[in-house]
Order: structure tokens, then sequence, then C-alpha cells
């Protein structure tokens, strides 16, 4: 703990002296003395740093039953044997991988619950790597009766078959070498910026359709939602309950939607528009983006020059500096060395982060105003480093990296799912310039749909709407006021194809409701899984605290007023919820 630290806790102690005892003894206290104030750039490092698995799932055969593996310290792991094609379900097999963290109560107990199955997004995203970090924190939300499931979707990660479009890993890290470790880059970067988009799209297509042995066109959301009711009957229950993220909505509403009846809970949270997605368009993201990004001038605005380094007195003053950042980016971009890589801080650099940071304020606010505040003294390493990857290193056994999370598997999944698109440069253009019209971040989110360009004909056989349904349980459908790439609009708007569902609003910046701490919010989740009860009609939730820290409070001291005013019973969640807030970084798509 930084001696700075310990005073201002010693003088909070002061002022508090009946609750010392609770920041010395809690495990809030405990966690804390291990962390530093303010999250710094690794706390939104990319989904693509890949460590190696601490757990050989090699030495799980895949089988029609579930059966369950011990797995990493405390985990249970399992292999499910799924049809590749349910139309075809004598041919090939898919294995689903899938770890669980196990109710409180033992199963033989009337309390038990059943199994959540959890979906973190992307499309694309590793539900497994996703439990394996957050899953716990989850578990205190909906509470100690339940399993909580995480699975990899087919072709994502450890799931088989996978996405590939490269034979090697080198081969893919030469198209991704890039010190983001993702492809994109701002379509206004350059006269020629959406240009070279469209090239690089139209290259994954085809590598995609070549590289294909016959599996690709297997991997979507129809497939998964059937694989999704397969782990809960092979679970020994009828019914789904569920929790999906992100593109987890679109999984969520397929799944309500093709099998009505066969609903226990689904919550969908950072809801996303079905139709458009189905449809590869991709227009209906970035109606609140402008919303998100002013929460960070006035937070900035109102944390004052201690609680932000990029302060100003006005938003616009500090909006000027950033369209000053822009300028002498195009103009020069900066080079950077690090102890491990290194690069060019650019303007596309510059917009990505940004961009990224809009997602997670609690998380990244801070760590961004920081980094912007030294780009405008001249030192672009901090903003370099905050989404630094380590530069590629050749395996000495690849089988070490055979379940390995990339980009594809999202580009894959959407590709497929939705309906084929134009392969013409000039139809792209069209696109980019209506979605110009409606948002400062076309430039970015452009590249959502270009690996769709030339993707391979596949048959669009499988479900792609329509979004209607009378479920055996309502859903409960949660956005968020300033959601940078799910508008609450949307949540809105799916609600209405779902019979009886309600729509709960949680007034915050950020992408999906546990970007921001609100106990309000995650009671009405929890409340929702165990007594089923849906929130009243329109009702909104606040949040516990703000991105940046309040003038003089630093991030900790706030959590720790947070937390200290409310009940011993409710602690555990209030700290999970700020956890979760602190470190929560879904991607969408996982290939920007
Ligand atoms: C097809 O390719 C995928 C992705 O590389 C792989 O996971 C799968 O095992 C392959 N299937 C067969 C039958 O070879
Ligand atoms: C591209 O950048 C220029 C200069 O920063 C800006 O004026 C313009 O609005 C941007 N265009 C789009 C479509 O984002
Ligand atoms: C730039 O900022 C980084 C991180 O804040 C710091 O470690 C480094 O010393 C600074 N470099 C220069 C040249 O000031
Ligand atoms: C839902 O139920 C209502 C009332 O029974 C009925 O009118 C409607 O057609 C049903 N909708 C669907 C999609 O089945």
């Amino acid at each position: 703990m930084p001696v700075g630290r310990l005073t201002r806790t010693a003088i909070f102690c002061l002022s508090f002296i009946a609750l010392c005892y609770l920041l010395e003894h809690s495990s809030y206290a405990r966690y804390y003395r291990l962390q530093d104030d303010i999250p710094d750039a690794s706390s939104i490092a990319p989904l693509k740093t890949f460590s190696k698995d601490k757990f050989l799932w090699d030495s799980i055969s895949p089988s029609d039953d579930l059966v369950w593996h011990d797995c990493y310290s405390n985990n249970q792991c399992a292999r499910l044997k799924v049809p590749l094609d349910y139309k075809n379900p004598d041919a090939a097999s898919a294995a689903i991988a899938m770890v669980r963290i196990h109710s409180h109560v033992s199963h033989d107990s009337p309390s038990y619950r059943g199994p959540v199955l959890v979906n973190p997004g992307g499309p694309g995203g590793s539900g497994v790597s996703f439990i394996l970090s957050r899953g716990a924190h989850l578990s205190t939300i909906v509470g100690p009766e339940f399993d909580i499931i995480g699975f990899d979707p087919r072709g994502v990660a450890r799931s088989t078959p996978g996405v590939s479009f490269y034979k090697t890993r080198a081969e893919r890290a030469l198209r991704f070498d890039t010190p983001d470790g993702t492809r994109v880059f701002s379509a206004n970067a350059s006269a020629d910026g959406l240009s070279r988009g469209w090239a690089l799209g139209t290259l994954d297509g085809q590598l995609a359709g070549e590289r294909d042995n016959g599996s690709l066109r297997f991997i979507n959301s129809d497939h998964t939602s059937r694989d999704m009711l397969r782990i809960v009957e092979a679970d020994g229950f009828e019914k789904l309950q569920y929790w999906g993220f992100s593109y987890g909505s679109v999984l969520g509403a397929t799944f309500a939607a093709m099998f009505p009846d066969k609903v226990g809970r689904l919550v969908i949270d950072g809801v996303m528009d079905s139709e458009d997605y189905y449809a590869t368009e991709w227009s209906k993201n970035l109606y609140d983006t402008d919303k998100t990004w002013m929460s960070f001038l006035n937070g900035c605005v109102d944390a004052g020059p201690s609680g932000c380094p990029l302060f100003a007195p006005t938003a616009a003053e500090i909006s000027a500096k950033i369209d000053d950042l822009y300028v002498s980016l195009r103009a020069r971009p900066i080079p950077v060395r690090t102890e491990t890589s290194s690069g060019i801080v650019d303007f596309s650099m510059l917009r990505m982060r940004i961009f990224r940071a809009l997602y997670s304020p609690y998380a990244a606010f801070p760590a961004l105003a920081q980094a912007l505040a030294d780009l405008s003294n001249g030192n672009a390493t901090t903003l370099f480093k905050m989404g630094e990857v380590p530069p590629f290193e050749c395996a000495c056994d690849a089988s070490e990296y055979k379940y390995e999370d990339h980009a594809e598997a999202g580009a894959a999944i959407a590709c497929n799912d939705g309906n084929q698109i134009s392969p013409k440069y000039e139809d792209l253009l069209v696109h980019y310039e209506k979605l110009s019209k409606g948002s400062d971040w076309a430039d970015i989110w452009e590249s959502a749909r270009m690996t769709c360009l030339a993707w391979p004909e596949f048959p669009k056989d499988h479900f792609q709407g329509p979004f209607i349904a009378n479920t055996s349980f309502p859903l409960l459908v949660v956005g968020n006021t300033a959601d940078p790439v799910t508008p609450l609009w949307a949540a809105k708007k799916m609600s209405k194809g779902f019979a009886g569902s309600a729509v709960l609003t949680q007034d915050s910046p950020g992408h999906c409701s546990l970007s921001a701490p609100s106990m309000c919010t995650q009671k009405h989740i929890r409340r929702y899984f165990f007594d089923g009860i849906l929130p009243a009609a329109d009702t909104v939730c606040n949040v516990d605290g703000t991105p940046f820290p309040s003038p003089g409070l630093d991030n900790v001291d706030q959590q720790a007023q947070a937390i200290l005013s409310v009940s011993e019973a409710d602690r555990n969640l209030m700290e999970a919820v700020w956890e979760l807030a602190r470190t929560f970084d879904v991607r969408f798509p996982t290939f920007v």
C-alpha cells in the first residue's frame, strides 16, 4: 500500500472510527492492499493476450452425457458432444467446452436452483475465460443457489471445431501485426483508409472460404442456441436460465424466439437490435456513443484538476484539446519504445483507445485521461501501453495454443448469421457515408462488417428472426442510458417482441450493466433469477459512484464509502459489483 494511501485511509478511519474494524478486516481491505488507486492500463488490456491454458482440455474426451471433471483450482469442466449439423445429427459432432462454478448449496438441497448459462458477447467471446475471471462475482450477484456455467460457443477457443483463416499462428500474427493486436484502423486515417479496409476485409473472406474444411458453415447462433438447450437438458433441466451480454443479447433473443417454451429465466444485457445484426447492417449501434463521450468530458470537468489530469473548466475546452491531438498525430505519429515492444502512436490508435475506453468508464476513464494528458505533453507512452500486447513469439510446442482465442471466430459467427452483403467497394462507401451522417465514430465502427465482404456463400437456412414470442417465462431486458455500442433504444425495441418482458434502465455510461456499479440493477437481476420478479415498468436504476474520483476522494476511498454505506448483508454484493465495474471489458465486436 503506498504511503499516501495509508495516510488517507488513516484519516478516513479516524472520521469513521466504528467502521475501522471493517476496513481492516473485510476482504475488501485485504483486496485493496494489493491494488493501486487508479486502474492501470492492464485492466483494459485486449482480450487477445493469451497465456498458456492452465488446464489440459485434451484430458477430457467429449461425451454425450455431461461429465464434470475437476479443473483449474476450484471448478469443474466438461466437453459435451453435440451434432455439428442438427439437420444431420448422426454425422460429425462438435464438442462444447464449458466450466462451472458450483452452487454454494448442495445439489441435493431443496434450495438448489440449477445452472445459469452466461455468454460474454463478441460474437466470439470465450465463456470459459469469462467465467474463470469474473464468474465468482456473477455467482455473488445471482446467488449461492445457482451454478454458473460459462461455455465457449462452437467455433470459439476451446470448443471444436474451431475457426481458422490462417494455417499457422505466425501467419495470423503477421496479418494482425499492430501494437493493438487488432487490425482495425480508422477509415478516416488517410484518403485510402476505407479502401484499405475493404481490401483487407475482402482478403479475410477469401481466406475463410479457401481454408474451410467443411465445418465453417455450422458456426452460427442458431446452432449455438440448440447447443445451449442440449447443455441444459444434459444437466437434468428442461428450461434455460441465462444471462447474455452484448452479442449475448442476440444469442438470448435467438434462443427465446426459437424455443419460447424452454425459457426459465433469460436476461439480455447491453442489447443489440437483432434484426440489424442478422441483416449484417451494424447500423444501429452508435445512437448513444456521443452521450458516452460527453460523460467522459463532463466527468473530467466535475472531477476537477485533482481527479482528472486532463481537466479544463468546460467540456468544450477538453474536447478542443483532443481535436488538437487528432490534428497533431495525423501530421506526426509518435514512435514509442517500451520494455516489451515498440510501435507508433498515430491517429488510428488514438481513435481506437478512446473508443474502447467508452465501453468501461469505471475501469478506463481515469487511465484514459492520464494518457491523453501525457500525450498533450508530448509523451505517447502511456496511451501506447493502454492496449499494448506482447510481441508474437513462436511456440516451441504449437499444441499449447491449440485452443487459443482469436478474432476469426467472432467474424465467422457474425458473417454466417447475417445476410450476405455486397462485395463492392462502392456499396461499402454508401454504407460508410450513411453511418457517418449519424455518428462521429463511423470511422471505427465500419470495420465491424468488412470481414463479411467476400464471405463464402453458404445457404442461409438458419434462424434469422422474427424476434417475437410468448415465452414460458418473461425476459428481463437491461440497457444503459449511455451505452456506446448498444443503445437503450435497442433494448426497448427488442423487448416489444417478447410478451411480458420488462426493460430495466441503468442510468450510466458504459457497455452492459456491469460496466458501472449499481446495487439497484444487480438486486433486480438477483430478484429476477431467484424470485422470478420483474422490475416495474419504467424502472430506472442509479449507479453508486462516478468513473472519475470525486474531488478530495480517490477511487478507493470512494468505493470504501460506497461499501461502508450499505448493510453487512449487502457488502459482498457491493464488493462484487465494484470489482466487476473496475475490470469489466466485454469486447464488441471482438474484432474491433
Ligand atoms: C476443420 O478446421 C477446424 C478449424 O481449423 C478444426 O478445428 C477442425 O478440427 C477441422 N475439422 C476436420 C474434420 O478436420
Ligand atoms: C474525418 O476527419 C476529419 C478531420 O479530422 C473530420 O473533419 C471529418 O468529419 C472526419 N470524417 C468522418 C466521416 O469521420
Ligand atoms: C512518459 O510517461 C511514462 C508513463 O507515464 C513515464 O514512465 C515516462 O518516463 C515518460 N517519458 C518521458 C520521456 O517523459
Ligand atoms: C402470443 O399470445 C397471444 C394471445 O394468446 C396471441 O394473440 C399471439 O399471437 C401470440 N404470439 C405469438 C408470437 O405466438
